[in-house]
C-alpha cells in the first residue's frame, strides 16, 4: 500500500491513541479496599462506618464493605473473599485480638496489604499488617481510674465498682480494663465487686447491670463501663430500680458519643473518656501511600482527652460523632 500524506497522519494519530490509551486507564483504575467491620454494635461503630464510607467516597477509593455482625468466622470469610477479589488493600477492625494468623497469612501469600483500624490483633509476626491505627485502650483505661481516684481521693471508707466489660477477647475490653486496674490498685479501698460482659451493646448493659443491682443494689458505688452504650443502658437499669444515677452510683464510661454528653447534660452520666471513630480519612491516605510505596508508622495512636459532666453542654455543640 503507498501511503500519502492523509493516511500517514491517521495512522500516526491512531498509533498514538493506542499508545495512550492505557495509559489513561491505567491513571483511571480506582483504588479498591476491602474493609472488614465488626459490626453495627454501638453508636461509636455506626460513626465508625460513616466514617470509612464518607472518606472513601471523598477519596475515590472503591471500598467493598462487609459487616462481619461482631463474629470473627464473618471476618475471616470476608477477608478471604477480598483475597479472591484480588482488592489492593485490606483493613479490618478485628471483633477479638486472637485467631487471625492464618488469615492474614493468606493475605500476604497474596501480596495484599492489610491494615489494622480501631483494634489490633495479638500476633507474634507484625510482618502480617502494615499499620496499626487506633486509640491506646488501655490509656482509655487508665484515664478512667485517675478520674476517680481524684473524684474520690477524701472518701474513707470502700468503694464498690461494678464493671461492664466490652465484648469477650477483643482488646478494647482487655486493655480497659488493665489500664483502670493499673491505677485503682493503688488504693486498697476501690474493690471491683463484679465485673461482666455487656458486649458493647445498650441492651447487653441494662440487663448485665439490673443483675448486679439484684444482687449488689445499694451497695455498688461505681459503675465502670467500657463503652457509652452500655452505660446508657445500665442508667436505665438504675432508674428502674430507683435510684438516682450520677448520684448514688457514680458512672464512668468510655467513647464520648453524643448520646453520653445527652445523658451528661441530663446529669445522668459523670464523666466520658474520649475515644475518635473518626478514622476513615486517616485510613484512606495510608491506603493511597501504600499504594504509592510510601513506608508508613507500625502504629498510629489517636490523640483523645476526657470529658466529665460539667463541661458537657459547653463541649456539645462541637461534637461530631
Ligand atoms: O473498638 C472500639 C469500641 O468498640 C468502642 O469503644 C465501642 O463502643 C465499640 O463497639
Amino acid at each position: 500500500m503507498k501511503l500519502n500524506r492523509r493516511t500517514l497522519t491517521t495512522a500516526i494519530a491512531a498509533a498514538s491513541l493506542a499508545a495512550l490509551l492505557p495509559a489513561t486507564a491505567l491513571a483511571q483504575k480506582k483504588i479498591v479496599l476491602g474493609f472488614s467491620q465488626v459490626g453495627a454494635e454501638s453508636e461509636w461503630r455506626t460513626a465508625n462506618t460513616e466514617s470509612i464510607k464518607s472518606a472513601a467516597k471523598e477519596a475515590g477509593i472503591e471500598l467493598k464493605f462487609s459487616d462481619a455482625q461482631q463474629k470473627q468466622e464473618n471476618q475471616i470469610k470476608a477477608i478471604r473473599s477480598f483475597i479472591a477479589q484480588k482488592v489492593d488493600v485490606i483493613a479490618f477492625s478485628p471483633v477479638v485480638e486472637s485467631g487471625w494468623e492464618t488469615v492474614l497469612r493468606e493475605a500476604k501469600a497474596a501480596k495484599i496489604p492489610v491494615v489494622l483500624t480501631d483494634r489490633s490483633v495479638n500476633t507474634k509476626d507484625d510482618s502480617l499488617y502494615v499499620s496499626f491505627m487506633g486509640s491506646d485502650f488501655v490509656e482509655e483505661g487508665r484515664k478512667a481510674g485517675r478520674w476517680l481516684v481524684e473524684k474520690m481521693k477524701d472518701q474513707k471508707g470502700e468503694v464498690n465498682i461494678v464493671e461492664l466489660q466490652g465484648t469477650v477477647g477483643s482488646a478494647p475490653a482487655i486493655d480497659r480494663k488493665k489500664g483502670f486496674e493499673e491505677i485503682i490498685k493503688a488504693d486498697p479501698k476501690f474493690k471491683i465487686i463484679r465485673s461482666q460482659t455487656g458486649d458493647f451493646t445498650r441492651a447487653k448493659g441494662k440487663e448485665v447491670m439490673e443483675a448486679f443491682l439484684k444482687a449488689d443494689g445499694k451497695k455498688i458505688n461505681v459503675l465502670y463501663a467500657h463503652n457509652d452504650d452500655m452505660a446508657i443502658g445500665a442508667i436505665q437499669a438504675i432508674e428502674e430500680a430507683g435510684l438516682k444515677p450520677a448520684k448514688d452510683i457514680t458512672i464512668i464510661s468510655i467513647d464520648a458519643v453524643k448520646g453520653a454528653f445527652e445523658a451528661m447534660i441530663a446529669g445522668k452520666l459523670n464523666v466520658s473518656v474520649e475515644c475518635s471513630p473518626l478514622l476513615g480519612p486517616q485510613l484512606m491516605s495510608a491506603v493511597k501511600d501504600i499504594k504509592a510505596g510510601k513506608p508508613l508508622p507500625k502504629r498510629i495512636v489517636t490523640e483523645e482527652t476526657i470529658f466529665p459532666m460539667e463541661v458537657a453542654a459547653k463541649e456539645f455543640p462541637k461534637r461530631k460523632y
